[in-house]
């Protein structure tokens, strides 16, 4: 394998009608003057876990003047990793090509121009952040998804920590479950944060829309959710204890729990214990798509819901996560999209004024990931 090959990182085809421009086509295909350069008063970012969450946000990351990504830790080998990076099942090749320098011992790893260093180190404790003066830890390994486990990068020297999974302990003023465009004031005081899942950033836009008007008296999520590295290839123990997340990805329905709906009530506290959801993992590496049912706390139309939707993603607060469409799409139009949640406005359903369904598309893996880098370029600034 070339470490040079540089062809376009393909996306999906984009939807017709979605009320923004596709941005992951320019942000992704462009070579740009990306991460060569960094401003002078740039974030430092470490990415900790380059998989499929770490390595999407490592490419857009690089592309942004405001970020230097200064560091990636991860415990799988480092051509393995740079190959990683050209070649993705999903997304297609990269643009920019890839490589890995050894120079005295130390990793580095070359995309572009810019260089990163390159770690394998397991325990977060033992890192050295505050050497590499890191301002922000992106933590996603999917092995330290508590406040508690997270703040060994804090230990290590970061600045701030951002979780890419639901926190499994509790909020508290310091460590914040904090979603864009819901609750992104909260990134003030806390120092460790949860942007929350893929699911959980489906939701939680509509979720506040709504909430606001009609209201919502109850709901429950339902997603349609593209296997991820939780599952099993074929039967198998394990699965993090779930014997169904062990059963074959590629050959099942699989039933799974999700913290999403739980992670949407912790930044929208009016839908505590009246919010919570499930998720059917199935044969598509990514793609998926949330059913969100709910109880309107007044009477209510299919139409009020959508031109309320369509209405809100055009507004500052909602446009870089949300999105609508008219358009008969299916999860394979929705692999590149930018955006947490992208409504599927033909798929509105109300019944006798107050028993409501929507449908919310939404690239697990990019479009979180656009909702990440959204989350740490609000962090406040350190310099
Ligand atoms: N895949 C998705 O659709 C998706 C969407 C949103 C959030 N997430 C969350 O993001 C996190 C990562 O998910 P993913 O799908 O990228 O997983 P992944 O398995 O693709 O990537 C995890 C990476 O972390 C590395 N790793 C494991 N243990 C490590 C350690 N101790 N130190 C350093 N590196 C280590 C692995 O080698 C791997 O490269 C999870 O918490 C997941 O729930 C995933």
């Amino acid at each position: 394998m070339s470490s040079t090959v540089a062809v376009g990182f393909a996306v999906g085809p984009a939807s017709t009608d979605l009320l923004r421009e596709p941005v992951m086509q320019t942000v992704m295909q462009t070579d740009g003057n990306s991460g060569s350069s960094p401003a002078a008063a740039a974030v430092r970012v470490a990415v900790n876990g380059l998989g499929r969450i770490g390595r999407t946000f490592l490419k857009l990351a690089l592309e942004r003047q405001e970020l230097d990504v200064v560091a990636v830790n991860d415990i799988g080998d480092a051509d393995n990793l740079a190959y990683l990076m050209r070649y993705d099942s999903v997304y297609g090749r990269y643009a920019k090509p890839v490589g890995v320098d050894r120079v005295d011992g130390q990793e580095w790893l070359r995309v572009g121009d810019h260089r990163l260093v390159l770690l394998h180190q397991r325990e977060p404790r033992m890192l050295p952040w505050r050497a590499l003066q890191v301002d922000v830890v992106v933590e996603a390994t999917g092995v330290f998804e508590t406040y508690a486990a997270g703040r060994a990068h804090l230990e290590a020297g970061a600045g701030r920590v951002v979780l890419t999974a639901p926190a499994k302990d509790a909020d508290t003023d310091d460590a914040r479950t904090v979603l864009m465009g819901v609750n992104a004031d909260a990134l003030t005081a806390a120092v460790i944060t949860t942007n929350g899942s893929c699911t959980t950033n489906s939701a939680s836009a509509v979720m506040q829309i709504l909430q606001d008007q009609p209201g919502v008296s109850k709901a429950f999520l339902n997603t349609v959710h593209g296997y991820t590295a939780t599952q099993r290839l074929v039967d198998s123990p394990g699965g993090r204890g779930d014997f169904r997340r062990g059963r074959a990805a590629a050959a099942n329905i699989v039933p799974a729990a999700t913290g999403a709906a739980t992670a949407v009530a912790r930044a929208i506290p009016a839908l505590r214990d009246r919010f919570d959801g499930l998720a059917l993992r199935v044969p598509v590496p990514a793609g998926s798509l949330s059913a969100i049912v709910f109880l309107s706390a007044r009477a209510t139309t299919a139409e009020e819901i959508n031109a309320r939707l369509e209405a809100a993603a055009q507004t500052p607060r909602w446009r870089s996560v949300l999105g609508v469409t008219h358009d008969p799409l299916v999860s394979s139009d929705i692999i590149g999209q930018p955006y947490g949640a992208i409504v599927d406005l033909t798929l509105t359903r109300v019944i006798d004024g107050d028993l409501c369904a929507i449908y919310c598309w939404y690239d697990n893996e990019l479009g979180f990931t656009h909702t990440l880098l959204e989350h740490v370029l609000a962090l406040p600034k350190p310099h």
